[in-house]
């Protein structure tokens, strides 16, 4: 069994109440939010008072993935759409250990997130403290992009890094899930996915969300 985390980047904006309806009524575990700032990623995606509005109408857990610089300014905000996970990158934060303890400290659970560039072996130091380690398998920016095989591996050592370090933190992946990339993700040893164009680009979602949940 996996977690699903639809990912809201691929849904309808002119109609962003229909989809999270759908989410809704559907089996997906968690929403999915990508926030991008046009610097750390070269693309701009919605911000807080977008994610307010379907904070107040989504009745699944918000799993927030901050593509921001600087993303510890915004602590306050994420907490106080009653977040469930804030998501930030190992490239954006100089003091990740301060960052992990202020997103706890304000409700949450901390999620650190690496671009497909960035080496598992980096998170020795603040494997035990983190909740979720979200692995990019596509660069961060873009929905519908390819599958970039080397995360396959990726996922294989944080599982071996998880398991000798008796960490509780879960593996999540972001990027390029589809049919066949899911199942692969799933034996390499994933605990949550991520889905926006194979979720909200089908004409039946809420099978494709359960075709993902029993992997
Ligand atoms: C990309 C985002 C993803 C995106 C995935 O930077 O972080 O969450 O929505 O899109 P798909 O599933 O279409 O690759
Ligand atoms: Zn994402």
């Amino acid at each position: 069994m996996q977690i699903v985390s639809p990912s809201l980047l691929a849904a309808n904006f002119a109609n962003l109440e229909k989809d999270i309806e759908m989410i809704n009524n559907s089996n997906a575990d968690w929403l999915h939010l990508d926030v991008m700032d046009g610097v750390f990623v070269p693309n701009i995606s919605f911000g807080f008072p977008v994610l307010q509005a379907v904070a107040k109408i989504c009745r699944k857990p918000l799993d927030v993935h901050l593509m921001i610089v600087k993303p510890e300014k915004f602590v306050k905000e994420v907490a106080a759409l009653g977040a469930m996970m804030m998501n930030v990158h190992y490239e954006a934060c100089l003091h990740l250990n301060r960052v992990i303890h202020e997103i706890h400290e304000a409700g949450m659970k901390a999620g650190v997130t690496l671009n497909p560039s960035t080496p598992v072996c980096l998170l020795e130091d603040v494997i035990r403290d983190v909740d979720m380690v979200l692995l990019m398998t596509v660069n961060p920016g873009f929905g519908g992009q390819k599958f970039i095989e080397h995360s396959l591996d990726k996922v294989e050592q944080l599982r071996q890094m998880i398991v000798r370090t008796g960490s509780k933190a879960l593996i999540e992946v972001d990027g390029g899930v589809n049919k066949t990339t899911a199942v692969q993700l799933a034996q390499a040893g994933t605990d949550v996915l991520v889905a926006g164009s194979y979720v909200f680009g089908a004409e039946n979602p809420y099978e494709r969300i359960d075709y993902l949940k029993n992997l």
